[in-house]
Protein backbone atom coordinates (compact mmCIF):
# COMPACT_ATOMS: atom_id res chain seq x y z
CA UNK A 1 0.00 0.00 0.00
CA UNK A 2 3.19 2.32 0.70
CA UNK A 3 4.11 2.80 -2.63
CA UNK A 4 1.03 4.18 -3.69
CA UNK A 5 1.22 6.58 -0.58
CA UNK A 6 3.94 9.67 -0.74
CA UNK A 7 3.99 13.12 0.64
CA UNK A 8 5.89 16.40 0.97
CA UNK A 9 5.98 18.76 3.54
CA UNK A 10 7.65 21.67 1.31
CA UNK A 11 7.84 24.46 4.56
CA UNK A 12 8.02 22.65 7.53
CA UNK A 13 10.43 25.21 9.34
CA UNK A 14 7.99 27.78 8.09
CA UNK A 15 5.09 26.64 9.79
CA UNK A 16 6.34 25.95 13.38
CA UNK A 17 7.89 29.20 13.57
CA UNK A 18 4.39 31.11 13.26
CA UNK A 19 2.35 29.81 15.48
CA UNK A 20 4.13 31.69 18.59
CA UNK A 21 4.49 34.63 16.24
CA UNK A 22 0.86 34.66 15.15
CA UNK A 23 -0.30 34.02 18.77
CA UNK A 24 1.80 36.85 20.08
CA UNK A 25 1.02 39.67 17.93
CA UNK A 26 -2.88 38.62 18.00
CA UNK A 27 -3.02 38.88 21.94
CA UNK A 28 -1.43 42.19 21.67
CA UNK A 29 -4.08 43.78 19.22
CA UNK A 30 -6.76 46.20 20.91
CA UNK A 31 -9.58 43.14 20.09
CA UNK A 32 -7.58 40.33 21.13
CA UNK A 33 -7.76 37.46 18.60
CA UNK A 34 -6.29 33.82 18.01
CA UNK A 35 -6.97 32.74 14.43
CA UNK A 36 -8.94 30.08 13.93
CA UNK A 37 -6.91 28.01 12.09
CA UNK A 38 -5.42 27.45 15.63
CA UNK A 39 -8.47 24.92 16.77
CA UNK A 40 -7.40 22.32 15.12
CA UNK A 41 -4.98 20.62 17.30
CA UNK A 42 -5.48 16.73 17.57
CA UNK A 43 -8.22 17.06 20.42
CA UNK A 44 -9.68 20.33 18.44
CA UNK A 45 -10.01 17.89 15.16
CA UNK A 46 -11.93 15.21 17.00
CA UNK A 47 -14.09 17.92 18.73
CA UNK A 48 -14.63 19.47 15.14
CA UNK A 49 -15.88 15.74 13.78
CA UNK A 50 -18.32 16.14 16.68
CA UNK A 51 -19.65 19.10 15.77
CA UNK A 52 -19.88 18.13 12.24
CA UNK A 53 -22.41 15.08 13.18
CA UNK A 54 -24.87 17.68 15.88
CA UNK A 55 -28.35 18.15 15.02
CA UNK A 56 -27.35 21.72 14.93
CA UNK A 57 -24.81 22.00 12.78
CA UNK A 58 -26.69 21.69 9.75
CA UNK A 59 -23.71 22.48 7.23
CA UNK A 60 -22.10 19.17 6.97
CA UNK A 61 -25.22 16.83 6.70
CA UNK A 62 -26.28 19.50 4.26
CA UNK A 63 -23.08 19.74 1.71
CA UNK A 64 -23.29 15.75 2.05
CA UNK A 65 -25.97 15.22 0.57
CA UNK A 66 -25.90 17.82 -1.95
CA UNK A 67 -22.67 16.05 -3.15
CA UNK A 68 -24.63 12.55 -3.33
CA UNK A 69 -27.39 14.24 -5.52
CA UNK A 70 -24.78 16.25 -8.17
CA UNK A 71 -22.32 13.34 -8.87
CA UNK A 72 -24.20 12.40 -12.56
CA UNK A 73 -23.99 16.20 -12.91
CA UNK A 74 -20.52 16.14 -12.08
CA UNK A 75 -19.28 13.91 -14.15
CA UNK A 76 -20.43 15.79 -17.60
CA UNK A 77 -17.93 18.42 -16.39
CA UNK A 78 -14.83 15.97 -15.42
CA UNK A 79 -12.32 14.50 -17.69
CA UNK A 80 -10.81 11.17 -17.71
CA UNK A 81 -7.62 11.76 -15.75
CA UNK A 82 -8.68 14.21 -13.59
CA UNK A 83 -7.34 14.06 -10.29
CA UNK A 84 -8.57 15.01 -6.60
CA UNK A 85 -7.28 17.89 -4.99
CA UNK A 86 -8.84 18.80 -1.46
CA UNK A 87 -7.86 22.16 0.11
CA UNK A 88 -8.64 20.49 4.03
CA UNK A 89 -8.06 16.79 4.29
CA UNK A 90 -10.08 14.03 4.89
CA UNK A 91 -11.29 10.16 4.86
CA UNK A 92 -14.58 11.54 4.51
CA UNK A 93 -17.53 10.81 3.12
CA UNK A 94 -17.72 13.93 1.36
CA UNK A 95 -14.18 13.17 -0.50
CA UNK A 96 -15.36 10.00 -1.23
CA UNK A 97 -18.34 10.76 -2.95
CA UNK A 98 -15.96 12.69 -5.35
CA UNK A 99 -13.37 10.05 -5.61
CA UNK A 100 -16.14 7.98 -6.89
CA UNK A 101 -16.87 10.21 -9.39
CA UNK A 102 -13.66 10.25 -10.90
CA UNK A 103 -13.23 6.33 -10.84
CA UNK A 104 -15.71 5.96 -12.73
CA UNK A 105 -13.03 6.64 -15.25
CA UNK A 106 -10.48 3.82 -16.66
CA UNK A 107 -6.82 4.68 -15.39
CA UNK A 108 -4.96 6.15 -12.35
CA UNK A 109 -7.33 7.31 -9.49
CA UNK A 110 -5.56 10.31 -8.23
CA UNK A 111 -5.87 12.35 -4.96
CA UNK A 112 -3.74 15.02 -3.79
CA UNK A 113 -4.80 16.35 -0.24
CA UNK A 114 -3.03 19.93 1.24
CA UNK A 115 -3.49 20.19 4.84
CA UNK A 116 -1.07 21.88 7.10
CA UNK A 117 -1.78 19.14 9.58
CA UNK A 118 0.26 15.19 9.04
CA UNK A 119 -3.46 13.95 9.77
CA UNK A 120 -3.65 13.75 6.36
CA UNK A 121 -1.50 10.68 6.25
CA UNK A 122 -3.69 8.54 8.46
CA UNK A 123 -6.80 9.43 6.53
CA UNK A 124 -5.05 8.89 3.35
CA UNK A 125 -4.56 4.88 4.42
CA UNK A 126 -7.89 4.42 5.11
CA UNK A 127 -9.03 5.67 1.10
CA UNK A 128 -6.08 3.37 -0.05
CA UNK A 129 -7.58 0.53 1.24
CA UNK A 130 -10.88 1.53 0.07
CA UNK A 131 -9.89 2.37 -3.50
CA UNK A 132 -7.79 -0.21 -4.64
CA UNK A 133 -6.18 2.10 -7.91
CA UNK A 134 -5.50 5.09 -5.74
CA UNK A 135 -2.56 7.23 -5.21
CA UNK A 136 -2.04 9.84 -2.75
CA UNK A 137 0.32 12.47 -2.80
CA UNK A 138 -0.08 14.64 0.83
CA UNK A 139 1.33 17.93 0.96
CA UNK A 140 1.54 19.06 4.45
CA UNK A 141 1.36 22.75 4.11
CA UNK A 142 -0.83 25.89 4.30
CA UNK A 143 -2.86 25.67 1.83
CA UNK A 144 -0.95 28.73 -0.04
CA UNK A 145 2.13 26.81 -0.05
CA UNK A 146 0.54 23.36 -1.10
CA UNK A 147 -0.98 25.62 -3.84
CA UNK A 148 2.01 26.65 -5.22
CA UNK A 149 4.14 22.99 -5.13
CA UNK A 150 0.65 21.63 -7.22
CA UNK A 151 0.97 24.84 -9.74
CA UNK A 152 4.66 23.74 -10.48
CA UNK A 153 3.75 20.02 -10.29
CA UNK A 154 2.36 18.56 -13.73
CA UNK A 155 0.27 19.53 -16.46
CA UNK A 156 -2.50 17.24 -15.52
CA UNK A 157 -6.00 18.06 -14.92
CA UNK A 158 -7.18 19.09 -11.70
CA UNK A 159 -10.52 18.95 -9.47
CA UNK A 160 -9.71 21.17 -7.06
CA UNK A 161 -12.19 20.72 -3.59
CA UNK A 162 -12.94 23.74 -0.99
CA UNK A 163 -15.73 22.14 1.07
CA UNK A 164 -17.44 22.57 4.31
CA UNK A 165 -17.74 26.52 3.79
CA UNK A 166 -14.02 27.11 5.67
CA UNK A 167 -13.96 29.61 2.87
CA UNK A 168 -16.39 31.57 5.42
CA UNK A 169 -13.37 31.56 8.23
CA UNK A 170 -11.42 33.99 5.85
CA UNK A 171 -11.51 37.95 6.12
CA UNK A 172 -12.87 39.33 3.44
CA UNK A 173 -10.13 40.38 1.89
CA UNK A 174 -7.91 37.39 2.95
CA UNK A 175 -10.75 35.25 0.70
CA UNK A 176 -10.59 37.41 -2.02
CA UNK A 177 -6.79 37.24 -2.21
CA UNK A 178 -7.21 33.33 -1.70
CA UNK A 179 -9.51 32.91 -4.35
CA UNK A 180 -7.16 34.80 -7.18
CA UNK A 181 -4.26 32.31 -5.28
CA UNK A 182 -6.38 29.55 -6.54
CA UNK A 183 -7.72 31.02 -9.94
CA UNK A 184 -4.11 31.66 -10.68
CA UNK A 185 -2.66 28.31 -9.66
CA UNK A 186 -5.32 25.89 -11.63
CA UNK A 187 -5.23 25.87 -15.82
CA UNK A 188 -7.53 26.58 -18.11
CA UNK A 189 -9.72 23.44 -17.87
CA UNK A 190 -9.39 22.57 -14.67
CA UNK A 191 -12.06 22.61 -12.35
CA UNK A 192 -13.02 24.10 -8.67
CA UNK A 193 -15.99 23.17 -6.41
CA UNK A 194 -16.38 25.81 -3.47
CA UNK A 195 -19.35 24.89 -0.50
CA UNK A 196 -20.46 27.71 1.14
CA UNK A 197 -22.89 28.57 4.06
CA UNK A 198 -25.76 30.96 2.61
CA UNK A 199 -27.67 33.19 4.79
CA UNK A 200 -30.70 32.28 6.93
CA UNK A 201 -32.46 33.24 9.93
CA UNK A 202 -30.56 34.40 12.69
CA UNK A 203 -32.29 31.36 15.25
CA UNK A 204 -30.72 28.77 12.65
CA UNK A 205 -27.26 30.24 12.68
CA UNK A 206 -26.71 30.93 16.12
CA UNK A 207 -28.59 27.15 17.45
CA UNK A 208 -25.34 26.02 14.77
CA UNK A 209 -22.91 27.50 17.19
CA UNK A 210 -24.42 26.94 20.50
CA UNK A 211 -25.48 23.47 20.10
CA UNK A 212 -27.46 21.99 23.49
CA UNK A 213 -24.43 19.63 24.07
CA UNK A 214 -21.91 22.02 24.45
CA UNK A 215 -19.53 20.76 22.26
CA UNK A 216 -18.99 23.78 20.45
CA UNK A 217 -18.31 25.63 23.73
CA UNK A 218 -15.83 22.68 24.06
CA UNK A 219 -13.86 23.00 20.85
CA UNK A 220 -13.51 26.63 21.61
CA UNK A 221 -12.50 26.91 24.61
CA UNK A 222 -9.81 24.36 23.53
CA UNK A 223 -7.98 26.75 21.67
CA UNK A 224 -6.50 28.30 24.94
CA UNK A 225 -5.61 24.59 26.02
CA UNK A 226 -3.33 23.71 22.73
CA UNK A 227 -2.06 27.54 23.87
CA UNK A 228 -0.86 26.30 27.06
CA UNK A 229 0.22 23.13 25.76
CA UNK A 230 2.16 24.53 22.75
CA UNK A 231 3.71 27.56 24.08
CA UNK A 232 3.64 26.95 27.87
CA UNK A 233 0.78 29.58 28.71
CA UNK A 234 -1.28 29.17 32.08
CA UNK A 235 -4.72 30.13 30.72
CA UNK A 236 -7.69 28.64 33.21
CA UNK A 237 -9.81 27.82 30.87
CA UNK A 238 -12.73 27.62 33.88
CA UNK A 239 -12.40 31.85 33.79
CA UNK A 240 -13.34 31.68 30.09
CA UNK A 241 -17.16 30.90 28.59
CA UNK A 242 -18.22 30.67 24.72
CA UNK A 243 -19.53 33.29 23.01
CA UNK A 244 -20.92 32.77 19.24
CA UNK A 245 -22.93 35.49 17.84
CA UNK A 246 -24.81 36.24 14.71
CA UNK A 247 -24.00 39.87 13.06
CA UNK A 248 -26.70 40.34 10.55
CA UNK A 249 -25.32 43.10 8.93
CA UNK A 250 -21.47 41.92 8.31
CA UNK A 251 -23.06 38.04 7.59
CA UNK A 252 -21.00 36.46 9.80
CA UNK A 253 -21.04 34.25 13.27
CA UNK A 254 -18.36 35.49 15.61
CA UNK A 255 -17.28 33.39 18.29
CA UNK A 256 -15.26 34.17 21.04
CA UNK A 257 -13.90 33.13 24.34
CA UNK A 258 -15.01 35.88 27.50
CA UNK A 259 -13.23 36.44 30.42
CA UNK A 260 -15.54 35.78 33.35
CA UNK A 261 -12.59 37.60 35.94
CA UNK A 262 -9.56 40.39 35.54
CA UNK A 263 -6.74 38.43 35.17
CA UNK A 264 -3.95 37.85 34.01
CA UNK A 265 -2.28 35.33 31.55
CA UNK A 266 1.29 34.37 31.07
CA UNK A 267 3.21 32.97 28.10
CA UNK A 268 6.08 31.22 29.23
CA UNK A 269 7.57 30.60 26.12
CA UNK A 270 8.34 34.13 25.08
CA UNK A 271 8.20 36.05 28.53
CA UNK A 272 4.78 38.18 27.76
CA UNK A 273 2.10 38.58 29.91
CA UNK A 274 -1.40 39.56 28.71
CA UNK A 275 -3.62 41.47 30.78
CA UNK A 276 -7.85 40.78 30.47
CA UNK A 277 -10.89 42.62 32.04
CA UNK A 278 -13.85 41.07 33.13
CA UNK A 279 -15.98 40.52 30.01
CA UNK A 280 -13.43 41.16 27.97
CA UNK A 281 -13.43 38.92 24.84
CA UNK A 282 -10.52 36.93 22.54
CA UNK A 283 -12.12 36.48 19.02
CA UNK A 284 -11.39 32.88 17.66
CA UNK A 285 -13.60 32.50 14.95
CA UNK A 286 -15.45 34.42 11.90
CA UNK A 287 -17.54 32.33 10.37
CA UNK A 288 -19.65 34.15 7.15
CA UNK A 289 -22.71 33.41 5.40
CA UNK A 290 -23.25 34.48 1.59
CA UNK A 291 -26.30 34.73 -0.58
CA UNK A 292 -26.54 32.87 -4.02
CA UNK A 293 -25.35 36.84 -5.73
CA UNK A 294 -22.50 37.35 -3.44
CA UNK A 295 -20.53 33.90 -4.20
CA UNK A 296 -21.07 34.45 -7.68
CA UNK A 297 -19.55 38.07 -7.75
CA UNK A 298 -16.68 36.89 -5.85
CA UNK A 299 -16.08 34.19 -8.18
CA UNK A 300 -16.56 36.38 -10.96
CA UNK A 301 -14.14 38.90 -9.22
CA UNK A 302 -11.45 36.28 -8.92
CA UNK A 303 -11.57 35.45 -12.54
CA UNK A 304 -13.41 32.41 -12.82
CA UNK A 305 -16.48 31.08 -14.99
CA UNK A 306 -19.45 29.61 -13.21
CA UNK A 307 -20.13 26.29 -14.37
CA UNK A 308 -23.20 25.15 -11.97
CA UNK A 309 -24.21 25.79 -8.66
CA UNK A 310 -26.14 23.21 -6.62
CA UNK A 311 -27.99 24.27 -3.28
CA UNK A 312 -30.74 22.16 -1.22
CA UNK A 313 -34.34 22.67 -0.64
CA UNK A 314 -33.95 25.11 1.87
CA UNK A 315 -31.54 26.71 0.55
CA UNK A 316 -29.32 26.46 3.67
CA UNK A 317 -25.88 25.58 1.69
CA UNK A 318 -24.77 26.18 -2.01
CA UNK A 319 -21.72 24.40 -3.55
CA UNK A 320 -20.25 26.07 -7.00
CA UNK A 321 -18.23 24.51 -9.63
CA UNK A 322 -16.26 26.91 -11.27
CA UNK A 323 -13.23 26.93 -14.15
CA UNK A 324 -11.15 29.58 -15.90
CA UNK A 325 -10.41 30.21 -19.28
C1 LIG B 1 -14.51 24.82 9.67
N1 LIG B 1 -15.53 25.88 9.69
C2 LIG B 1 -16.13 26.04 8.37
C3 LIG B 1 -16.51 25.74 10.78
C4 LIG B 1 -17.56 26.87 10.67
O1 LIG B 1 -18.74 26.56 10.72
O2 LIG B 1 -17.18 28.04 10.52
C5 LIG B 1 -15.84 25.78 12.11
C6 LIG B 1 -16.80 25.78 13.26
N2 LIG B 1 -16.80 26.64 14.24
C7 LIG B 1 -17.77 26.35 15.08
N3 LIG B 1 -18.44 25.32 14.60
C8 LIG B 1 -17.84 24.94 13.49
Amino acid sequence: MDSRLRYFKPHSARIEKSIADEILYSLDCKQKFINSKFFYDSKGSALFEKICKLPEYYPTRTELSLLESLQDDLQKYVKTGCRLVELGSGASVKTQLLLDVLARYDGPLEYFPIDISDILVESSEQLLATYKKLHVTGIIDTYEGGLEFLKRFDQKKNLVIFLGSSYGNFTPKDGRDFLKTIHNTIKPGDLFLIGLDLTKDNHTLESAYNDSQGVTAEFNLNILSRINNELDADFDVTNFEHVAVYDTKQQRIEMHVKSLVDQTVIISKSGKTIYLKKNETIRTEYSYKFSLDQIQKLLKDAGFIILQTWQDEKNYYSLTLASRV
